[in-house]
């Protein structure tokens, strides 16, 4: 196998070309590698992918997280091919799509029914219109920095280069009707007192608070969570949890089993799909009722409609990532193996002379470049960008692949996989110029 230093296939500079031709920015999304690392990916197996050229990357992307069994994994592999063979969608109820939905409900406190979408914005998006449906009030409260998706709502204050003064959002993208900016609150994560301020003054406007329990990569401080929990009941404004990241990752029943706080709607997306398009909302029936079309025409009644809501190939690929994710020990290995590489990039990074520290979860973390404790986007912001940028540049060129500000951690990364990464890690600082910017 070819490893990374190896230059880029001829081929593969050609299939760059038509991706810029034909792909805005030559991507499929807001992020994109240096040009000298950009690649074409191939194929994927357990923790690696390979790229056109024949070069193996140890892979912490992870597709942006559903992949917490690694590609490819033989359970997953197995059960779309069983799946393929009796069809592939049926915009009908389903045996795969009945068993997730059960699935999903023991698993997270707050669920007792599920709709399912196709994405994770989507999730968002509809679990929003059950708030405003239950509430009767249309503005939601959401954290700086906390992303949501690329709908209009989610769309604010996820990443402001100048933030407003709270509570004022600013759009993170154009093309937004300037009517929305009206529909948001913004609120600075990890700070309880500020938002009870906001909350006071906006209950009888607010649906909802909608949060992503763990925001990118920055942890709940003790306290938060179980005290936005408090304020959000005592004010009778619905919370959400967006656990499209966080569900069946930090723990089976994702960030409200870990952290010990129930919401009263919940998002999941990327794992529960197990790498095919599919996410949902969930909540008690009570709050979910509206989405039976049986009420349309009778009372309050959500219209949410998908040509592939409750495909059955990722309801069955998400079925068998469960059942890996159920057996005994998988939670233990992955946290053990993210504690490995957060602990070994720790020291690294105090020996690097740079000011840096791991912030995240052992599933979720990465190497923020600022000396300052990160608590929150302001705070995050504070880190040294362009460094962050060209460690993740230096671990491609060394085989390692990873977003800028975000490590993902799967059950097939292995011992081996662990040294061979903090080797590029430490071989990677040193190529990082010393600065004094905290
Ligand atoms: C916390 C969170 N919510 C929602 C989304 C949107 O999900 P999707 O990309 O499937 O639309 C993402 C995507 O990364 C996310 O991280």
């Amino acid at each position: 196998m070819a490893n990374p230093t190896t230059p880029r296939s001829p081929e593969e500079t050609e299939l760059l070309e038509r991706a810029r031709k034909r792909l805005p920015g030559g991507v499929l999304g807001t992020s994109r590698y240096a040009d000298d690392v950009g690649f074409v990916v191939k194929h994927g197996r357990g923790s690696k992918i390979y790229d056109v050229s024949g070069r193996e990357y140890i892979d912490y992307v992870l597709a942006s997280g559903p992949l917490i069994l690694g590609h490819a994994h033989p359970a997953v592999v197995g059960a779309v091919r069983r799946q393929i063979e009796a069809g592939s969608t049926y915009f009908m109820v389903n045996e795969p799509i009945i068993e997730l939905a059960e699935e999903i409900c023991r698993a997270m406190p707050c669920a007792e029914q599920v709709r399912f979408t196709s994405t994770g914005s989507e999730a968002t998006f509809f679990s929003l219109r059950v708030a405003r449906t239950y509430r009767k009030r249309d503005k939601i409260l959401k954290f700086e920095g906390g992303y949501h998706g690329a709908h209009d709502y989610g769309m604010m204050s996820s990443s402001p280069r100048s933030p407003k003064a709270f509570p004022a959002p600013v759009p993170d993208s154009s093309g937004i009707p300037h009517a929305i900016e009206d529909e948001v609150l913004i609120a600075p994560y990890n700070d309880l007192a500020t938002v009870e301020g906001i909350v006071a003054t906006h209950a009888d406007e607010l649906a909802a608070v909608i949060i992503e329990p763990f925001q990118r990569l920055i942890p709940p401080q003790p306290g938060f969570l179980s005290g936005l929990r408090e304020i959000t009941r005592r004010h009778g404004v619905l919370l959400i949890f967006d656990e499209v990241v966080t569900g069946f990752r930090l723990a089976y029943g994702g960030a409200q089993q870990y952290y010990g706080v129930t919401p009263d709607i919940a998002c999941v997306g990327k794992i529960v799909g197990g790498g095919f398009p599919l996410a949902a909302v969930c909540a008690s029936a009570d709050l979910m009722q509206p989405f039976d079309p049986g009420q349309d025409g009778k009372g309050d009644f959500i219209s949410q409609s998908g040509t592939l809501n409750g495909n059955p190939i990722a309801a069955a690929a998400g079925l068998a990532t469960l059942a890996e994710l159920r057996k005994p020990g998988a939670y233990e290995t992955i946290h053990g193996t993210g504690k490995r590489l957060m602990a070994g990039l720790t020291d690294l990074a105090q020996r690097s002379g740079l000011p840096a520290q791991v912030v995240g979860e052992p599933v979720v973390f990465d190497l923020i470049f600022t000396g300052e404790p990160v608590t929150d986007y302001r705070s995050l912001q504070k880190a040294d960008g362009a460094l962050g940028r060209a460690f993740t540049t230096e671990l491609i060129k060394r085989g390692v692949v990873k977003n800028t500000q975000k490590m993902y951690i799967s059950l097939v990364h292995s011992e081996q996989d662990v040294a061979t990464t903090l080797q590029a890690c430490e071989d990677a600082l040193k190529m990082l110029p010393k600065t004094k910017k905290r």
